[in-house]
């Protein structure tokens, strides 16, 4: 990484200089590392709004321009013809695999498609009503008990296995969980079958008849699991970041990951984007009335799928599923009434001054749930979908940290604002009750 002139800072008669970082795009990074041992300061900066945790050479993004590169590539060029397993390779080993890297990464994937019959008899022991997040993150730790030859991984071939186990198996962990929620058998997954393909006949077919997947909605499948597949720094892929920097194995890594992407602020906003909607279509409010909701500083009520730290332009992905939904409408009988009602919220949001202020532009999840209905997936596995999109960056990001050899664990510092110091009183003598925080 190259570095340009120095940033000098100047607290009273202290003067400090620290290097500024450049990155591809010429933006540029004053590095604090040392700053606490030249300086005796550190710095204060609550959710790390303005902090590069990392130098990164995996996903590109320009949140004022809207552009997503995976590996140097812009997504808009796998909208073509997407194929999932080609981009997690991609994003994971750095380049695009020729035609025998992809066969051999796809035949790891079927090879390792099934569950260990006991993880499978766990499912049985979960309540009907679970939220799948909960048996993903659950699932993809337990993992580690099946697979303890994976808890150190040191060379390319055993990364190569476990990643290939994790994808595969994440999509069958899924399925199954859907499955078991209603009551239905298992569906085993089908090794004639590709990724997305599979991962619909796991989840619909039945005993006596098999799904059959049409190449507008494999195609759609592939799309948003692509465009999930990487985010760089976002809130689940930083946990998984920090469980790996303390030499936690890459399931454990994981299954932290999807329990931070289930929370409505991050994954799970595309559950609240279609329940916002299907509340407007039901009447219990209008679109003006959701905006005004979102609007009003003492409702804690947000317009789901709208606004993004980084992005102060429209999401590229969010264009682009916008689109997808479109095109897939186009093909089915039937049409689905929420995608009228998003286009009207948006419509309304982006004429609005509160939003066009703030930069306010739909996310990702602003359109996918409407695309994933489509498809015939419930709504309480659309942050599911989240996750099987997004493993293949979480590994991406866990291997790069763990193959750089200045990696460190990660352990911010905090400014302490609490009592200086207190004598403890036993339990006998406390008269009045003690401050709590
Ligand atoms: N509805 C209403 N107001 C909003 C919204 C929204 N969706 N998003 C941001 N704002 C306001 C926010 O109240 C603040 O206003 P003010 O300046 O008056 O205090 C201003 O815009 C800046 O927002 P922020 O909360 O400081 O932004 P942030 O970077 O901390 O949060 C966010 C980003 C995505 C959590 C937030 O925009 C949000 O809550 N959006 C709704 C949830 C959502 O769609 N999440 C999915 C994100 S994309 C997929 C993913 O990566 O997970």
């Amino acid at each position: 990484m190259p570095e340009s002139a120095k940033a000098v800072l100047v607290v009273g008669d202290q003067r400090v200089e620290l290097p500024i970082l450049v990155g591809t795009h010429g933006e540029r990074a004053i590095d604090i590392s040392r700053l606490r041992e030249l300086s005796g300061l550190v710095t204060y900066d609550p959710s790390l709004a303005n902090t590069a945790i990392t130098q990164s050479a995996i996903t590109y993004i320009d949140g004022d321009q809207g552009i997503l590169r995976y590996r140097g590539i812009p997504i808009e060029q796998f909208t073509e013809k997407p194929n999932f397993i080609e981009v997690a390779y991609l994003l994971i080993f750095g380049h695009l695999p020729n035609k025998t890297e992809l066969s051999q990464f796809s035949e790891a994937l079927t090879e390792n498609e099934l569950l260990h019959e006991g993880l499978t008899q766990q499912f049985y022991h979960i309540p009907l009503d679970a939220p799948p997040m909960a048996i993903l993150s659950a699932m993809l730790s337990q993992l580690a008990c099946y697979h303890q030859e994976f808890l150190k991984v040191e060379d390319p071939e055993s990364f190569l296995a476990v990643a290939a186990r994790l994808i595969s198996k994440v999509r069958t962990i899924a399925a199954f969980s859907y499955r078991r929620s209603q009551g239905l058998p298992f569906i085993y997954p089908d090794p004639h079958l590709r990724y997305c393909a599979n991962f619909l006949h796991m989840m619909f077919s039945l005993p006596y008849k098999q799904y059959i997947v049409t190449p507008e909605i494999e195609d759609a499948l592939n799309l948003v699991f692509i465009l999930h597949a990487d985010h760089e720094q976002n809130c689940s892929t930083m946990t998984v970041r920090t469980v790996g920097s303390a030499k936690a194995n890459l399931f454990a890594s994981c299954a932290a990951g999807v329990s931070a992407l289930w929370g409505p602020l991050h994954g799970g906003a595309n559950v609240e984007v279609i329940q916002m909607l299907e509340r407007i279509y039901q009447g219990g409010m209008s679109a003006e009335e959701c905006i005004a909701a979102a609007k009003d500083k003492s409702n804690p009520f947000r317009l789901y799928g709208f606004g993004h730290r980084i992005y102060k332009n429209y999401d590229p992905r969010a264009k682009i599923l916008k689109q997808a939904c479109e095109r897939v409408f186009a093909n089915l009988q039937h049409k689905d009434p929420l995608l009228d009602i998003a286009r009207k919220l948006e419509e309304l949001a982006l004429a609005d001054p509160y939003f066009i202020e703030r930069k306010l532009y739909p996310n990702v999840d602003f359109y996918s749930g409407i695309l994933l209905r489509a498809m015939g997936i419930p709504t309480n596995m659309f942050t599911v979908c989240f996750a099987i999109g997004r493993l293949p960056g979480w590994i991406a990001q866990w291997k790069e940290q763990h193959d750089n050899p200045e990696s460190r664990i990660i352990r911010p510092r905090q400014l302490y604002i609490g009592l200086v110091e207190e004598k403890y009183v036993p339990l006998a003598e406390r008269q009045t009750s003690q401050r709590i925080f």
